[in-house]
Formats: structure tokens, C-alpha cells, sequence
């Protein structure tokens, strides 16, 4: 391991030569220049039985060395020993200048996980208060109100991947309501707008469509599925197993909408896909619903192309069988049917009326519940949602 020793005196200097005995690489610190130069030499400035031979053999070997730089320290260390002078102060308390001073000195280069391990002998609640003063990466946010939440390291880790965990149960719910929607006869747009009306359910994360995808969710709750599976724990396995199936499935949906809408077989047809990234405002493509629906479309030999504001370079360089176009105009040109699967708020600027005239068949499938439905039909589109395929009559405004 890489140590440092902060404070090479009696304890500090005896310390850092045992811990690179023991084969440890360390890094002496004192902010007594003339200290650091002899123990660099290899005289030690007090004595310590077979102290300064030990000193010798491990500034030879390589795997000692000292320094006046706080910079130098933080960058090169993993666990770093706090060994200052904590002399006693007028009124018989200690004086704790020196271990703040250190701490002061230390706490802005660290900009890496790390230990920092007191060796000072201190009064009660120093610890803590030095623990304070290395948190102060978050002291504005604090300050703010933000909460602090201490508890032991297993929890902390399962409190991130069981948020994300919940997060994509709330996507797949709506996602598997939508599944209901379609074939009760159904609207999941309205449904998800009641839902979310109730405050302990939330708007967030109940937008129905093709699903959650990117660099985070998938992964997370595969990878702690497997977790839940090396610990036995088979309801938490089967429930992500659900989630996953069923954001899955809304991709296959998408498929079948468009093989339906184009009369059954997907081979040879033009079809135009607006959105790539797999959320909008970001070009990450990484499990894209979007790019995996155009993968699988030219499988089944369709003729795809395609338009993003700004995600197009990053989906060539992984899908480069698609047609990458300028503007949604030349993405929809002679097109059998147009796919809306990143909802980005300029395609629901779109004019259907100006689309209409370069598309081949007026067929939108809006895979993300995000358009405008009655402007699309009333341009002559036909028009097919996730989740609304049997769509209800508008409610009659209340009296
Ligand atoms: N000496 C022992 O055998 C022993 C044993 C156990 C615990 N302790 C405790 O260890 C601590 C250190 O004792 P010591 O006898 O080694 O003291 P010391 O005075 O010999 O060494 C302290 C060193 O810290 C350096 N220092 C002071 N402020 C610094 C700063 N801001 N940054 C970097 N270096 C700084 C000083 O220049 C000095 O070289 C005390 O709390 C003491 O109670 C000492």
C-alpha cells in the first residue's frame, strides 16, 4: 500500500520507517524542512534503538522518502497517518493547532478516495471534527440543508442500486399498465396523468413508452439481480427479472406496431425513426431502446433511416447499417412509416401537415406518448401509441 506520514518527530519518523519495513511504499511529511532533508539522508534526529539503521535500509531499497509537499503527499497516498505534535496548551488541554493545520494543509489535494488515520493522541470528538473538515467537498451543499445520512458501508452500497432498482420498477409498471391499456381498450397516457395526480406516487418515472435504456439502469439492475441471486434472496431476482422482461418487451412491441402498420412484413419498407439517444438532451447512446428497435428492423430488412439533433455520430460508429439524415424532412422522405423513439421536445414541434408531403403513407407510431395525437390525425395521419391503442373518447370538460 501507499502511506504517507504526516509529522516525522518521534512517533512519525518511527512509523513511517516500520510501515516500509513491513514493505509498504510511504512518504514522510514535515513542515520542519531541515527534518525532512536528514531523515532523507538517513540520520535520524533523535534516537530511537535501531532506528536509523532501519532508515537506511529502507530509504535504499526505495521504498521511503520524504518531503516538505502536501501536494505531493495527497496525490501519492492511500491511507494517510496524522502524526503531529498535540503538545499541551496553557490551561493543560491539548493544543490541537497543529493536527488542524495538517488536516487545513492536507484537505484540498485530496481528490481521490482515501484513508486518513489519526496517530496524534487527541482529546474525544477530534475524529469526528476532523472527519467534518475532510467532508467539506460537500460543505456548500450542507450548508444548503442538503442531510448527511452516516450508516455502515453494505448499506451505503445498496441505498444507490436499490434507488435505481425502484426507479426502473416504476418505469416497468406504467410500461406493464400500458400492456393492460392495450388490450382492456385503455389509455395509459391518461392512467399515468391520474397516477401521478396522487403525491405518494409521483410524476417522475411514470412515463409510459418503450422504456428505460443507457448506461445505468440496465446494467444496475442486472447486475443486482446477480447479487440477490449469490445471496439467495429469489423474490428480489424474479421481481428485477419482471422489470427487465417487461422493458424488454416494449421494444418488441414497437417492432410489431411497425411490421402491422406496414402491412405485415418489414422487408424492403422504408421506415423513418426520429430519436436515437436513449433519452433526450444526451447523445449516449449506450442500450439504446431506440438504436436496439433499428437494429432489429434492419434484421427484418427494412430500410431505416434515421435523425438526432445530436446523438447521430455516437450510433454510427455502433450501428452503421442505418441511414443517418440531416433533418427530420430527409430522415422521413419517402418513408412507409415514421417511428418517434426519443421523445426530444423539437419533434414535438414538428408540423404534421409539412411531413405529410414527403413521407410515402402518412403512419406515425409515437413510441414515447409524447405527441400532439389529435394535430397528427386531424392532418390525415394514422396514428398509433404505446399503450393507447384503443383510445377513449376525450372527457367531456366538467360542468
Ligand atoms: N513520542 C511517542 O512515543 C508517542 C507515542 C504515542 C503517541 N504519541 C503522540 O503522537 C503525537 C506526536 O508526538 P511526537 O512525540 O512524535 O511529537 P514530535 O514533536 O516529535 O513530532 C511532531 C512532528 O510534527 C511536525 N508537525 C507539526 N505541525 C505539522 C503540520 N502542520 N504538518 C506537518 N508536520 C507538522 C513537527 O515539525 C514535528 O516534526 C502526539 O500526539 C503524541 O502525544 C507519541
Amino acid at each position: 500500500m501507499r502511506l504517507t506520514v504526516i509529522g516525522t518527530g518521534y512517533l512519525g519518523l518511527t512509523h513511517a520507517v516500520c510501515m516500509a519495513d513491513l514493505g509498504h511504499d510511504v512518504m514522510g511529511l514535515d513542515v520542519d524542512a531541515d527534518k525532512v532533508a536528514r531523515a532523507s539522508n538517513g540520520d535520524a534526529p533523535f534516537f530511537e534503538p535501531g532506528l536509523e539503521p532501519l532508515l537506511r535500509k529502507n530509504l535504499e531499497a526505495g521504498r521511503l522518502r520524504f518531503t516538505t509537499s502536501f501536494a505531493e503527499v495527497a496525490e501519492f497516498g492511500d491511507v494517510h497517518f496524522l502524526c503531529v505534535n498535540t503538545p499541551q496548551a496553557a490551561g493543560g488541554e491539548a493544543d490541537l493547532r497543529h493536527i488542524h493545520s495538517a488536516a487545513d494543509a492536507l484537505a484540498p489535494h485530496l481528490w481521490r478516495p482515501c484513508l486518513v488515520a489519526g496517530k496524534s493522541t487527541v482529546p474525544v470528538g477530534t475524529a469526528r471534527s476532523l472527519a467534518d473538515l475532510l467532508r467539506q467537498v460537500y460543505g456548500k451543499l450542507l450548508e444548503a440543508g442538503t442531510p448527511a445520512l452516516v450508516m455502515d458501508l453494505e448499506t451505503a452500497e445498496l441505498v444507490k442500486v436499490s434507488a435505481n432498482a425502484f426507479l426502473a420498477t416504476k418505469i416497468s409498471f406504467i410500461n406493464a399498465m400500458a400492456e393492460i391499456c392495450e388490450k382492456a381498450g385503455a389509455d395509459v397516457v391518461r392512467l399515468a396523468d391520474a397516477l401521478a395526480r396522487d403525491d405518494r406516487i409521483g410524476k417522475r418515472f411514470l412515463a409510459p413508452g418503450l422504456g428505460f435504456g443507457g448506461g445505468c439502469l440496465p446494467k444496475d439492475i442486472r447486475a443486482f439481480q446477480s447479487t440477490a441471486r449469490e445471496l439467495g434472496v429469489e423474490s428480489v431476482v424474479n421481481l428485477l427479472g419482471e422489470v427487465d422482461a417487461i422493458n424488454l418487451g416494449r421494444r418488441s412491441r414497437v417492432i410489431e406496431l411497425a411490421r402491422d402498420v406496414v402491412g405485415g412484413i418489414l422487408a424492403g419498407r422504408r421506415l423513418a425513426v426520429l430519436g436515437l439517444a436513449f433519452k433526450p438532451d444526451s447523445d449516449d447512446v449506450r442500450d439504446s431502446p431506440s438504436l436496439h428497435v433499428c437494429g432489429q428492423l434492419l434484421r427484418e430488412g427494412a430500410l431505416v433511416s434515421v435523425h438526432d439533433p445530436v446523438a447521430m455520430g455516437n450510433a454510427a460508429r455502433i450501428q452503421p447499417g442505418l441511414r443517418y439524415a440531416g433533418s427530420v424532412s430527409e430522415a422521413a422522405a419517402g418513408a412507409d412509416a415514421v417511428l418517434h423513439l426519443t421523445e426530444w421536445a423539437d419533434y414535438r414541434l414538428i408540423d404534421p401537415a409539412m411531413l405529410a408531403t414527403v413521407v410515402a403513407q402518412q403512419n406515425m407510431i409515437d413510441a414515447r406518448c409524447a405527441l400532439d395525437e389529435d394535430a397528427w390525425r386531424s392532418a390525415g395521419w394514422s396514428f398509433r401509441v404505446l399503450g393507447r391503442e384503443h383510445r377513449c373518447p376525450a372527457a367531456a370538460p366538467p360542468v
